[in-house]
């Protein structure tokens, strides 16, 4: 089985956020199930200076205003087809802004030259890699399933995974000639999206599968309050939607190895995690206090992730006696909150605003608590590394938080299997009832232990929903040759 992953961004060459993680862990997971991966991705300056085994394996004189390359490459274990157009890609800033901050006005052709080359790889274009399945990631890839459609040449079946309905992708009607598509595709079954061109929209209208990442999140965004208006497409989507959990990549995330902890450790061993504690309380100006408990907080800034609610109960936080280490990057508003509040108890707030992997490390490997109140979460990987790291994870019971997190109630601490606290709804005093709860098992430092062992037992590694992929690509490649 051959299958085309087309992405934006993939860790470790280019990422954002957990798109990029997903995208550069689910391939070698694959690859134990049977199902070979090539990952195409544009090539952005820090893709190309990444890359090795280098050839060149097709050309384009037109891709949206400039010729193009296709590129055979390698990097970081995986196998890749990069896109050198220097007229889309070859720009400083991210993949999706320019160093100031703004998207690149062009990003309908840069993203459709992505959906536009994959079009190209389905149809054989490409000697010697014929895809069975095409597998397009979020709105930069949307088109994929459109190009397919309205070309009459032969192709495999496609799948679109929704990583975060938030980002849709929506460009001026204007554009479609420019785009390459037909009028007809400006439809209610095609790209069309309240007069506008939704490149996510037409995915998830188009392609043969739909899915996203965990099974909670598929059923909210069903919903009108979830669905960012698009709940009645998914709703009518019906089985061809489906969820399928995260996993992170845990050689990555393996605290036994781990090179950015002073102090690595394993269950067992797992008292010595107070080393690290110690020292991300030095790192970021926090007392010495082995006793207390230490919230962590490893984040975008964003409305999503629910952060001016910790902002409120923050309060409450320090009056349970514990402490919080924040690393984060993102909004201006909620970066300055966390910044007054941290000059308001000195020694018991840290921050750290920036990007910094090796601290993300050091964070899941010190603290007690990883704190997740997000107000929608699709999936969520923090919480995935803070059970692998024993940093028992406090959650908003939303999306994949809801489907990843066992909460510790009373049940299910009788039947040893909580793994965190969840909290419901989404609220300032909700929020606060769980730092009272987990300020309560902390007082009992033997059921502490004990969800500890839970959470670190817990298998958050690719191998489970690798298999559910491979499943789905085997499903529809039947279908499609009539099995
Ligand atoms: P999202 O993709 O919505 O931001 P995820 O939880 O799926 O959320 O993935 C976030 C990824 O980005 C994780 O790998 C996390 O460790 C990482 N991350 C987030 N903020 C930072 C930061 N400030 N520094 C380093 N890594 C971060
Ligand atoms: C998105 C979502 C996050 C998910 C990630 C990877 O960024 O916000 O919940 O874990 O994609 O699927």
């Amino acid at each position: 089985m051959k299958v085309l992953s087309v992405v934006s961004e993939v860790y470790p060459l280019i990422k954002t956020g957990g798109l990029a993680d997903v995208a550069g862990a689910l391939p070698s997971a694959l690859a134990a199930e049977g199902v070979e991966v090539i990952t195409l991705l544009p090539g952005y300056p820090a893709v190309m200076s990444a890359i090795d085994n280098v050839a060149p394996v097709y050309w384009m004189d037109e891709l949206f205003g400039g010729p193009a390359t296709i590129l055979s490459a390698e990097a970081a274990g995986l196998q890749l087809f990069v896109i050198e157009a220097k007229h889309l890609y070859d720009r400083p800033g991210g993949p999706y802004v320019s160093p100031e901050g703004v998207d690149w006005p062009d990003n309908a052709f840069r993203f459709a030259a992505l959906a536009r080359v994959a079009a190209q790889i389905a149809y054989g274009e490409i000697a010697g890699f014929v895809p069975d399945v095409v597998h397009a990631h979020d709105w930069q890839a949307g088109l994929v399933p459109a190009f397919l459609r309205y070309d009459a040449r032969r192709h495999a079946p496609s799948v679109l995974t929704v990583h975060n309905l938030a980002f849709q992708g929506q460009f001026p009607a204007g554009l479609l000639p420019a785009l390459g598509l037909p009028p007809h595709a400006f439809s209610l079954d095609g790209v069309e999206y309240y007069g506008m061109i939704g490149f996510l929209k037409g995915g998830l209208a188009i392609a043969d599968r739909v899915t996203t990442v965990s099974p909670t999140y598929a059923s909210e965004i069903r919903s009108t309050e979830g669905g960012m208006g698009l709940s009645g497409l998914l709703t009518d989507r019906g089985t061809d939607l489906v969820g399928i959990l995260n996993g992170i990549d845990d050689t990555v995330w393996n605290p036994q190895t781990d090179i950015c902890l002073p102090q690595r450790f394993a269950l067992n061993t797992r008292v010595k995690r107070k080393l690290n504690k110690a020292a991300l309380q030095q790192r970021l100006g926090l007392d010495d206090a082995p006793d207390q408990l230490l919230y962590g907080v490893v984040s975008r800034l964003s409305w999503q992730k629910g952060l001016d609610l910790l902002v409120e109960a923050l309060p409450h936080l320090i009056a349970t006696g514990a402490q919080l280490a924040l690393i984060g990057t993102g909004e201006d508003a909620i970066q300055q909150a966390f910044s007054v509040a941290a000059a308001e108890h000195p020694g018991r707030i840290g921050t750290f605003f920036g990007y910094d992997e090796d601290l993300a490390h050091l964070v899941q490997g010190a603290v007690d608590s990883l704190i997740v109140p997000s107000r929608f979460e699709p999936c969520g990987l923090t919480q995935l590394c803070a059970l692998r790291y024993g940093a028992l994870p406090l959650v908003a019971r939303v999306g994949g938080l809801a489907d990843t997190i066992i909460d510790a109630n009373e049940m299910a601490r009788a039947a040893g299997v909580g793994t965190g606290v969840q909290f419901a709804p989404v609220t300032v005093k909700a929020l606060e009832t769980g730092l009272e709860r987990m300020a309560e098992i902390w007082r009992d430092q033997e059921a502490w232990g004990q969800l500890q062992k839970n959470a670190m037992r817990t298998d958050v590694s690719w191998r489970g929903p690798a298999k559910h992929y491979a499943a789905l690509y085997r499903d529809i490649v039947s279908l499609r040759s009539g099995g």
